[in-house]
């Protein structure tokens, strides 16, 4: 039994991981464990039915103080989609996904309650934004894995808020309410790749922060997804940091890390209602 998930385990790690003891064997797991974003899609459409069922199940995520700060706008409007997809020419899959649904970061239905009830309402203060934005974002990866569970691929499309003011316009989208992010939706027209993750060492703790290992830890992971996967011939931007012998994850992360993406985001929300303060701050 310990050893149910060792393919999954070895797929997504690229080592053996032991689980210290019995775990009970789950084919959905198994499936999570192999879960890989799908950027192309064969043209088997995707049927309301099925959409709106997705989405059920999307929203039946956990919300923080049932506050319920996601919405999704589900782009059916041709003309409007490609308007979108316009922005983002290096990421086709915007416009060729059978579905595009973007998942909203939403304040102003907590707000528009305020004042239905008479309340003076509480706009923008940080934590009403950071609430919307993990409400909108478990949704997002719920409806990932309903998705993934009837046999779709996904990809979440975050490149959305480098173009904020035109996607809010095009998606008219009122002063609170932020995309969190898109997401395709298709049945997958390949297998796909499964994308390693950093080893326990690195992202699990327990009882204390530690990341007095991470070095060896990160080393370790560059090296066994260049094995699997390599990077070296697509080096980011080698005029500005050179070219490196040995070009892994943390080498590549680290370089694009070093662009200022979303820089316009902030001042985007302070313009439209967020004072991405103190809590105190929205009651003025
Ligand atoms: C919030 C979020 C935003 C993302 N934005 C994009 C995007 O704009 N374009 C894209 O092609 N992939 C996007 N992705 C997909 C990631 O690149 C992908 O999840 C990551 O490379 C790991 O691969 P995997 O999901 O196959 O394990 C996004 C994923 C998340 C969770």
């Amino acid at each position: 039994m310990a050893n149910t998930y060792q393919d999954e385990i070895r797929a997504r790690f690229g080592f053996d991981l032991d689980l210290g003891g019995d775990v009970p064997e789950n084919a959905w797991l198994k499936q999570v464990l192999m879960r890989r974003t799908q950027r192309r899609y064969n043209d088997q459409p995707i049927s309301d039915s099925l959409v709106r069922l997705l989405l059920a199940a999307a929203f039946s995520a956990s919300s923080k103080s049932d506050y319920q700060q996601g919405s999704v706008i589900w782009l059916k409007d041709r003309a409007r989609r490609d308007r979108l997809a316009a922005l983002f020419p290096d990421m086709p899959w915007i416009g060729a996904a059978p579905v595009f649904l973007v998942f909203l970061g939403d304040a102003r239905r907590l707000a528009r309650l305020g004042e239905l009830r008479g309340l003076e309402p509480g706009y923008g203060a940080l934590e009403r934004f950071f609430n919307a934005t993990v409400d909108a974002a478990l949704a997002l990866q719920t409806c990932v894995l309903a998705a993934e569970t009837v046999g779709l691929g996904t990809c979440p499309i975050s490149v959305l808020r480098n173009r904020i003011g035109e996607v809010a316009d095009i998606l008219e989208l009122p002063d609170t309410v932020f995309p969190v992010a898109g997401l395709c939706l298709g049945y997958p027209a390949q297998q796909g790749l499964i994308s390693m993750r950093l080893p326990p060492e690195a992202s699990v703790h327990v009882d204390r922060y530690d990341d007095s290992q991470l070095g060896e830890a990160v080393d370790g992971y560059d090296r066994r997804r260049d094995a699997r996967h390599s990077l070296k011939d697509r080096q980011r931007d080698p005029a500005r940091f050179g070219t490196a012998e040995f070009y892994g994850w943390s080498e590549d992360k680290a370089r694009q890390a070093m662009n200022a993406e979303g820089s316009g985001f902030a001042t985007w929300l302070k313009a439209h209602g967020f004072t991405l303060g103190e809590p105190d701050d929205a009651s003025r």
